[in-house]
């Protein structure tokens, strides 16, 4: 798909890699429309784009914030060809931890964002999706999630986590395999060590420490290294139903 005809929705759009991806877009001709449940980051950054943007304040597990961002977003650029499904939360906890045993109510709310939230953008923008024009290639849309690489080589503490980016790899392929008769594309792009404020929630040592254990490049990936995947994606009609690891080689360790 030409990134000039690209109306996305860019969920988790106010910050980090999906911030990344929204900014590259539009750089190269696309609309985004921004949806967070952060009001004042998402504000900021379409002041900041401009023209091309527009930032809804919406909760990804909502239907009702959802369906509102959709009429806002055929309102002011008329379609939606696009969904980079960017919004997440990350915990670390023990399954039995010195003290307690996990958190019940952290573990579904990982599952509720990440897995829940992943989903039902998929299934409410799919549904306008499927009734685009083809393009000249016959596609009508691109669908991209964001797992982890998390979800293969999950650390100690990571077992929501891990379980909620193992779901949203694993949705990705029988997805495509159903909307393949609308031409929309399916994909999911695997992170590994990015540098994002998510990623800044731990210390500087530890930032350092996991950079050095990357085979090549020895350091964290730049969201912008993300968003050229993503253009790549949506630029490439032959990708369709995989899961790509975006690591430099690293494969997490037990701790
Ligand atoms: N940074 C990394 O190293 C890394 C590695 C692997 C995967 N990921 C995944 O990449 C995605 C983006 O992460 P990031 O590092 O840019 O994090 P980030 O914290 O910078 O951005 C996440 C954004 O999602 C938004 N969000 C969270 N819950 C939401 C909800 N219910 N509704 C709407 N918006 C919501 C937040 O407000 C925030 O703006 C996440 O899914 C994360 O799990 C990140």
């Amino acid at each position: 798909m030409n990134l000039h005809e690209l109306v996305a929705v860019v969920s988790g759009g106010a910050s980090g890699l999906g911030e990344a991806t929204a900014r590259s877009i539009s750089e190269r001709g696309g609309k985004v429309v921004l949806v967070d449940r952060d009001r004042q980051k998402g504000t900021a950054l379409a002041e900041q784009i401009g023209s091309q943007a527009i930032f809804c304040e919406a909760d990804v597990t909502s239907e009702q914030d959802i369906r509102s961002m959709l009429d806002r977003a055929y309102e002011v650029f008329g379609r939606v060809n696009a969904l980079v499904n960017c919004a997440g939360v990350v915990i670390g906890e023990k399954v039995v931890g010195r003290d307690q045993v996990h958190d019940f109510v952290s573990f579904k709310k990982v599952m509720d964002v990440n897995v829940m939230g992943t989903f039902n953008m998929i299934r409410l923008i799919s549904e306008k999706m499927q009734q685009n024009e083809p393009n000249a290639l016959g596609e009508r849309g691109v669908i991209i999630n964001t797992s982890s690489i998390a979800a293969f080589d999950g650390q100690i503490g990571q077992a929501a986590y891990s379980a909620s980016k193992g779901a949203v790899a694993s949705m990705t392929l029988p997805i495509s395999r159903e909307l393949a008769r609308y031409g929309i594309r399916v994909m999911a792009i695997a992170p590994g060590l990015f540098e994002t404020p998510m990623f800044e929630q731990l210390p500087e040592s530890a930032r350092e420490a996991l950079g050095q254990q990357t085979p090549f490049p020895k350091r964290l990936g730049q969201p912008a290294e993300f968003a050229q995947l993503v253009l790549s994606i949506v630029e490439n009609t032959m990708l369709n139903g995989e899961v790509i690891r975006l690591d430099g080689a690293i494969r997490m360790q037990p701790k």
